[in-house]
């Protein structure tokens, strides 16, 4: 069995109304990849956190090669070869792959301020070249995908001389694709030794690169399994959640209304981004919206909705044509959005969960005469989107900042759904919920549907489009390259018309 490279012993730690971790153990083998899962707010990245000294622990010991170690800021764990690569990527566009890996220690020439241009470009190349990575060290950062960015990051890491490597849902927003590319990095980092802590809500990627996996709840570990192979997912699936689980919630029934389009788009064009749009939806229909990563998928419900501005086509509502100029507009028409990127354009980080749940819908609570807001009714309501989507958080004052990921996500989510738009877009409705509260949201949805409302529904996921969607738009670069029924749709024909091949 490989050398121990770390051990983290009774880990604790506290945050108002919050016990995130609860002496929590955990290891690391030298060249392991070892998988963190756990519900939202199980405390997966509170324990990364602290290992890299973004949070101080209140209690336990770390170990390094055997040595006690503290970590109390960042740069302790860079020194002591600990690398984290964040979900949201850190590279500066307008710079080159050199000037990024070079950021803040670029080496100036011999008794000079000039900086030495020619040691940053070609150790960079030497350090890519090593890796077999082909990316050259003089391009610009900006226009590369998120799968490339993704690499210089974790060879930015590499080149601070890391040994371990810390990746927080690195999958999340990558295509599938630039996922099996990460993951032969991952396979080439292992050969030479590093080792990885992986975290990721997507348990299929445990058997692809796991060799051990640690399952958190509630912040205390539930478990640490040497033999992955030995375990089945709806095993781990009960692990994580503490109850049986029921997947595979099928939708019950179409509550579609072909007679009554609520909307229609038109030739929609945003030069050089998409092209001709045109889509319609029904009430009570879920149109899935598929695509790769980068198709314009999001671009287009933005412009729908009155976030990006339009170079032609038409959007009518119920019928009516309408001209939506800013999300306030859409909103007066009905419809809202639930925004991929929840956390800079969904939520009002500053505000508590209450106050987010009910952004959108205030007036529902409000007297006859709108001055007063009944709070009574207003706790109800939120208390029960928090029941439902199991949102984990201390109190509906918390404010949304301290919550996890996932469980900010389920905000967003709540606050549309307690809202009463008949037109809800719902841009990667599941992207970082845990498999428990997937399928509250998939409840959720059903509900809305049957209530008569329509959602337009973007995902990556072809499981989710194809269990979800009355009708399924496919996207490339840009263009609607087909439509699918629910009876025709295959994974095979949604890929085959997403690689327009
Ligand atoms: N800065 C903070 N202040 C207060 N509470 C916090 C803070 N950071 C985390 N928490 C709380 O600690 C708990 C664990 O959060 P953590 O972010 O570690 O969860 P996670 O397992 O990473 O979840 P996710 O899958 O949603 O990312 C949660 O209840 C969260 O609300
Ligand atoms: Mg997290």
């Amino acid at each position: 069995m490989a050398e121990t490279i770390l051990e983290m012993k009774k880990i604790k730690k506290h945050f108002p109304g919050v016990l995130a971790l609860n002496e929590v153990d955990f290891d690391l083998r030298k060249g392991e990849v070892h998988v963190l899962i756990g519900e939202n707010g199980a405390g997966k990245s509170t324990l990364i956190k602290i290992l890299s000294g973004v949070y101080k622990v209140d209690g336990g010991e770390i170990f390094i090669d055997g040595k006690k170690r503290t970590i109390t800021c960042p740069n302790d764990a860079k020194t002591l070869g600990i690398g984290v690569i964040y979900q949201e990527l850190s590279l500066l566009p307008l710079l080159t792959v050199g000037e990024n890996l070079f950021l803040g220690q670029l080496p100036h020439k011999p008794h000079t301020f000039a900086v030495d241009w020619k040691r940053v470009y070609g150790e960079s190349q030497q350090f890519l070249d090593k890796l077999g990575l082909p990316i050259n060290s003089r391009e610009t950062v900006k226009g590369m995908g998120i799968g490339r960015q993704q690499m210089i990051e974790v060879v930015k890491v590499l080149a601070s001389n890391a040994r371990i490597i810390i990746m927080d849902e690195p999958t999340s927003s990558l295509s599938d694709r630039e996922i099996e590319r990460l993951f032969s990095m991952i396979q080439m980092l292992k050969g030479k030794g590093i080792s990885i802590i992986y975290i990721s809500h997507r348990l299929n990627e445990l058997w692809k690169i796991g060799d051990r996996v640690t399952v958190l709840k509630d912040g205390c570990l539930v478990k640490t399994i040497d033999d992955i192979d030995g375990i089945t997912s709806d095993e781990l699936v009960s692990l994580m959640v503490g109850r049986k689980f029921e997947d595979s919630f099928a939708r019950a029934d179409n509550y579609c209304d072909r007679n009554i389009e609520t909307l229609r788009v038109e030739n929609l064009t945003r030069d050089r981004v998409f092209e001709n749009i045109s889509l319609v939806a029904h009430k009570g229909e879920i149109v899935g919206i598929a695509g790769l990563v980068g198709a314009g998928r999001t671009e287009v419900v933005s412009a729908i909705f009155g976030v990006d501005r339009c170079d032609g086509g038409k959007v009518f509502v119920n019928g009516e044509q309408i001209a939506i100029k800013s999300p306030k507009d859409a909103i007066k028409y009905g419809i809202g959005l639930v925004p991929e990127d929840r956390k800079e354009k969904g939520l009002v980080l500053r505000m508590s969960v209450k106050d987010n749940v009910t952004l959108a819908s205030l007036e529902q609570f409000m007297d006859k005469l709108g001055l007063v807001v009944n709070f009574v009714q207003e706790r109800k309501k939120v208390q029960s989107f928090i029941d439902d989507l199991r949102i984990k958080t201390p109190g509906i004052n918390q404010v949304v900042v301290n919550l996890s990921g996932g469980n900010q996500q389920k905000v967003a989510i709540a606050k549309w759904l307690c809202s009463h738009v008949h037109i809800l877009i719902m841009d990667e409705p599941t992207r970082g919920i845990d498999v428990g509260a997937k399928e509250e949201v998939y409840q959720l949805m059903n509900e809305l549907v049957k209530n008569g409302a329509t959602i337009i529904m973007i995902s990556s996921e072809l499981p989710e489009i194809l269990r979800m969607s009355d009708r399924i738009y496919v996207l490339h670069e840009g263009k609607v390259t087909g439509e699918l029924s629910r009876a025709e749709a295959t994974e095979e024909k949604i890929m085959h018309l997403a690689w327009n091949s």
